[in-house]
């Protein structure tokens, strides 16, 4: 038990009469690339808030670092790391003032701190430090939330899309970054609707579907699943998220 990192029981939302996840079962070690890959509108948003502590689940548990969230919000919160989907981060502050402000919030020794934001900026080319962040781009205030979160080193992070702003080059690096930490005992959980992404990133890969986690396992795992005649990973994706029709029309069109 003591190397889970993230242990999800039966965790359900619902909105109404929706529901948006549906009795998902987690169980991520200390050290994991985690891939939560699923279609627009699977549940993958809602599965990390709920994991993150900013959305009460409906039903089902969540325990991160062994500790369970209903008793220990404050402490997980402390020791994770979010970027989220849609970073709404202040308008009216500059990147360094951000950075500073996260810097007091999470009581960092400054010392230790600005050598990594420094590495940081440097690798994913962040040089507008000195801007106003609502003259941001997309992919601009997503490094800047990344670097808020990688220059702490949490012991686990969330990340939800982190690709789509980014362009193949700080892609590259966030991958080269993820393992390191990795590596270093960090675990690590992000979501994508992009195959190519989770196949390339993560060392075992969930696929959620409609609220239902439908398949787990390793790479190779996963392309034994896959039935006769669908050898690639894509294949079976798109199998088993019921997309096959949309393959048929792409290839209709060629
Ligand atoms: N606050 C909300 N109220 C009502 N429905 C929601 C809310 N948040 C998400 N949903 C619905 O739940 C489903 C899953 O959404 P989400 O977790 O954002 O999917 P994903 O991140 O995989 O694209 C979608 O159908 C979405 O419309
Ligand atoms: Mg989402």
């Amino acid at each position: 038990m003591d190397n889970i990192s993230i242990l999800a029981k039966n965790l359900t939302k619902k909105f109404g009469n929706y529901t948006a996840v549906d009795k998902i079962n987690l169980s991520i070690k200390k050290g994991e690339i985690y891939g939560f890959l699923g279609p627009n509108g699977a549940g993958k948003t809602t599965t990390i808030r709920m994991l993150t502590g900013t959305l009460t689940p409906t039903a089902g548990e969540i325990s991160i670092l062994g500790l369970p969230m209903t008793e220990y919000e404050l402490e997980i919160k402390r020791r994770i790391g979010v970027v989220p989907d849609e970073p709404k981060i202040y308008e009216g502050l500059r990147g360094r003032e951000f950075l500073d402000f996260i810097i007091g919030v999470y009581n960092l020794d400054k010392d230790t701190i600005l050598p990594r934001v420094e590495e940081l900026t440097s690798a994913f080319v962040v040089d507008y430090l000195e801007d106003y962040i609502g003259d941001y781009s997309h992919g601009m205030s997503q490094k800047l939330m990344l670097i808020s979160v990688l220059m702490r080193e949490p012991e686990v992070m969330f990340l939800d899309e982190p690709t789509v702003g980014l362009d193949a080059r700080a892609a590259r690096i966030l991958k080269e970054l993820l393992n390191k930490y990795a590596k270093e005992g960090a675990t690590i959980f992000l979501t994508t609707h992009v195959l190519e992404i989770a196949e390339k990133m993560c060392n075992r890969i969930g696929i959620i579907d409609k609220g239902l986690l439908i398949a787990e396992g390793s790479l190779e795992e996963l392309q034994h699943l896959s039935n006769e005649g669908h050898t690639s990973l894509e294949d079976l994706f798109l199998e088993l998220t019921g997309n096959e029709n949309v393959r048929e029309i792409v290839e209709a069109l060629k």
